[in-house]
């Protein structure tokens, strides 16, 4: 397993359209490992392939929730102490997925994307869709997504179609973005 660098707009690659996986192999499972070690590392909760640079239809997505069942953290970062339900993993990955039924509803969510570090900006989707996707071994999956899980894959997905969440924003709002990713950069 290996940690991959996770590119970042405005890299040209984040805006190409990635090719279907069409072999099933080890070297696709080292893949999704190498990406599931990069978005915990990071942390986040879901990466395209396409963000480490290799233009496949990839996504891994781990919502990570609080773990009822475990002894909470005590922590004091952030100068005061205070306690941390651990979360548990719950790795999926989706090869290939299509997004199916997308609802005519949509939801708000303030989204974020390791590929646009510290940025964060509404954006509306579909609160429910269902999704059809293959796993590791070719098997095809369908099912209804909605919550945060809704908003994951179709974020996700977009990657692999050359858009990234702040595509989704006004002109003025995207260079607002833009300008303010450049200002972090420079500060760091
Ligand atoms: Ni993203």
């Amino acid at each position: 397993m290996a940690i991959r660098e996770i590119i970042e707009v405005p890299d040209p690659l984040l805006k190409q359209v990635s090719k279907p996986v069409e072999t099933f192999d080890d070297e696709l499972k080292q893949l999704v490992e190498d990406m599931f070690e990069t978005m915990y590392d990071a942390p986040g909760i879901g990466l395209a392939a396409i963000q480490v640079g290799v233009p496949l239809r990839v996504l891994v997505i781990d919502l990570q929730p609080d773990d009822p069942d475990a002894e909470p953290e005590v922590c004091n970062h952030g100068g005061h102490e205070h306690t941390h339900q651990p979360t548990k993993k719950e790795p999926r990955v989706f090869i290939n997925p299509e997004i199916l039924d997308p609802s005519e509803e949509t939801k708000a969510y303030n989204e974020g994307c390791l590929s646009v570090p510290d940025i964060f900006a509404e954006v509306d989707r579909p609160a429910t869709c269902r999704v059809r996707w293959q796993d590791l071994e070719g098997n095809t999956h369908e099912e209804d997504m909605d919550d945060l899980m809704a908003v994951c894959i179709q974020h996700e997905m977009d990657h692999l179609n050359g858009i990234v969440f702040i595509d989704h924003l006004s002109r003025l709002k995207r260079n607002m973005a833009m300008k303010k990713l450049e200002k972090l950069r420079r500060a760091a």
